[in-house]
């Protein structure tokens, strides 16, 4: 059985396999509304979640399917001290995939080593988050028309934004892709992302404070937000929250077919003036999550379309 707890647990086929039929899902969307008739999917949300938790509710049901499951640890027998494991034993009588998304870095792989039934990791702490990396990918390959031979600005909050573990991970398997990475000191990706992900994979990349002088160069501009509920420190977070603010100004600067990823929510650092810019693509790639989890459920239940 297959569980997705980090990118890298998709080769590069079967990651291709997965956008290619979420592109043929976005064409056609009716041809799969009954694929997972009679399926459930169980969302069992820890921490609080918008675009997650709804996004992979609208797939099961828009692929015939139902779903269940918790939005906070407070509503669930973990607020008695159930742990992970016992939680998830328990699931997998109830439903035939599990969504997970949990505070703690490794929670999904250990209720993955629990389950009878295949569990996707929706976000651990400051770990991982592989489907919006699929969705990221699906996005920039709609949009762009490939995933090489890209320079990728990840800016923010390089060091707790587990979306941008997520993505260097999957990206680096590509040729020609080179990362500007645009944060404060503090905020900088872990050592491991450096040396095990980036260095030992020899990909170009460039660190820096300096958002203006990395647009000019940037085909991709992936803003994140600074992970307030990461940070031991309000004090720290209040001195770096607004250290990046994306507006119409910077926007001159890039190129004019530069895309604007975020994987939501924002808080500051987009201003809403760079929303009416055709190279915004945030709102777009919140839909492209649809048809990505869409894919990735068909393809781990393993049914197709007729
Ligand atoms: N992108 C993302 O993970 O958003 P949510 O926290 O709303 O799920």
């Amino acid at each position: 059985m297959k569980h997705l707890i980090s990118p890298l647990d998709l080769s590069v086929e079967e990651t291709e396999e997965i956008l290619t039929l979420a592109e043929d899902i976005a064409r056609d969307p009716k041809k799969y509304s009954h694929v997972c008739d009679g399926k459930k999917l169980a969302t069992l949300f820890y921490e609080p979640s918008t675009r997650t938790r709804l996004s992979f509710e609208a797939a099961m049901l828009n692929l015939g399917g139902s779903v269940l499951g918790f939005a906070s640890g407070d509503n669930s027998s973990a607020a008695k001290g159930e742990s992970v494991a016992d939680t998830i034993r328990v699931i997998s009588c109830y439903a035939d995939i599990a969504a997970m998304r949990h505070p703690k870095e490794g929670a999904a792989l250990v209720a993955a080593l629990h389950s009878s039934i295949p569990v996707i990791n929706a976000g651990d702490g400051g770990h991982q988050h592989p489907t919006q990396t699929l969705t990221d990918l699906l996005t920039i390959h709609s949009l762009k028309g490939r995933l090489d031979h890209l320079t990728i600005g990840l800016c923010g909050d390089l060091k707790f934004g587990r979306t941008v573990h997520s993505l260097i991970s999957a990206l680096v398997r590509y040729t020609g892709i080179r990362f500007v990475l645009i944060s404060p000191e503090e905020l900088r990706v872990p050592a491991y992302i450096r040396k095990e992900v980036l260095q030992k994979n020899t990909i170009a990349f460039t660190e820096t404070e300096n958002l203006e002088e990395a647009m000019p160069e940037l085909d991709i501009l992936y803003m994140t937000r600074v992970q307030k509920e990461r940070f031991f420190n309000e004090e720290d977070y209040i001195r770096l929250k607004d250290k990046y603010i994306l507006d119409t100004a910077k926007m001159k600067l890039a190129k004019d077919d530069m895309l604007v990823l975020h994987p939501l929510p924002r808080v500051n650092e987009i201003s809403v003036e760079v929303d009416k810019d055709p190279r915004a693509a945030y709102f777009r790639q919140a839909q492209f999550g649809v048809y990505a989890r869409m894919a990735l459920i068909m393809k781990f239940l393993e049914v197709e379309a007729c």
